[in-house]
């Protein structure tokens, strides 16, 4: 069977600030569009960015989405972004549950919070890119269970007809912010992605479950992006640092053919 595109999404954190960066990022990656068409690209800015980002990205294949998305209803909820504001500007999916957010603690990022998020974005119609990750890989194996933990919770929150726009992305939390040398080696990669694919096939079903893309995210760059793909068996990368500046955002794309 023929491989899918790569999927590869931008995950811009806190990288990219301003729209003068945004408009110019676009612009570098306008010029590359052969490049990009080899791979499914998504990018994921910070909420103020999405008013410049969708109408620039609108006649491109490239897809806008959040990196977040309350989870709340529109109402008394001050500072929050819910799904219905974030499809009012043309977002189509939101990141959930990743591990900087989990990392803020409380209510809002608890799994229970995690599933709020999720039952809000799909009730907006938002395509779902859930984040799960073991904080320490043990030999004992530990991160399987929190792994399958995580995913079992989600699962739990998305309802059947949204399944087509749910993707899993993999991301251990010890290998976030690192260099290519520092991350997981494709081997291991390998290994957890069979494991989450049988967890998904559990949950859902088979049918559904073989159709969920599974991304790797922890310092995928240029040198290890080949690797990663071709011998981790991955749908595609969530992607952190390198993907927020156009030149190293390219290379890497570029390094996937
Ligand atoms: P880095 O690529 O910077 O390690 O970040 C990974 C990540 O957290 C993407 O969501």
């Amino acid at each position: 069977m023929k491989r899918a595109k790569p999927i590869v999404i931008a995950n811009w954190k806190g990288y990219v600030e301003t729209p003068e960066e945004a408009k110019r990022f676009v612009q570098v990656i306008k010029r590359s569009t052969k490049t990009l068409s080899a791979c499914q690209v998504m990018l994921a800015p910070s909420f103020t960015l999405l008013p410049t980002l969708v109408p620039l990205l609108k006649n491109s294949a490239v897809q806008v989405g959040s990196q977040a998305v309350s989870a709340h209803p529109g109402g008394a909820h001050t500072g929050e972004v819910t799904g219905a504001m974030l499809r009012a500007v043309g977002a189509v999916f939101s990141i959930v549950g990743h591990s900087e957010r989990r990392a803020l603690g409380g209510a809002g990022e608890s799994e229970e919070g995690i599933q709020n998020q999720i039952a809000r974005a799909c009730e907006a119609g938002l395509g779902v890119v859930l984040c799960v990750g073991e904080h320490e890989r043990e030999a004992s194996g530990a991160h399987f269970g929190i792994i399958a933990g995580q995913l079992a919770s989600a699962l739990a929150a998305v309802p059947l007809k949204n399944m087509g726009k749910l993707m899993v992305a993999y991301e251990p939390v010890w290998a976030i912010g690192k260099t290519a040398a520092d991350a997981m080696q494709p081997g291991d990669v390998q290994e957890v992605f069979i494991f989450i694919r049988k967890i998904l096939v559990e949950k859902i079903g088979r049918a559904a479950a073989l159709k969920v893309p599974i991304l790797y995210g922890g310092s995928v760059e240029e040198e290890n992006v080949q690797g990663l793909y071709h011998e981790g068996g991955v749908s595609g990368f969530l992607v952190g640092h390198a993907s927020s500046k156009s030149d190293s955002f390219i290379k890497l794309i570029k390094a996937l053919q």
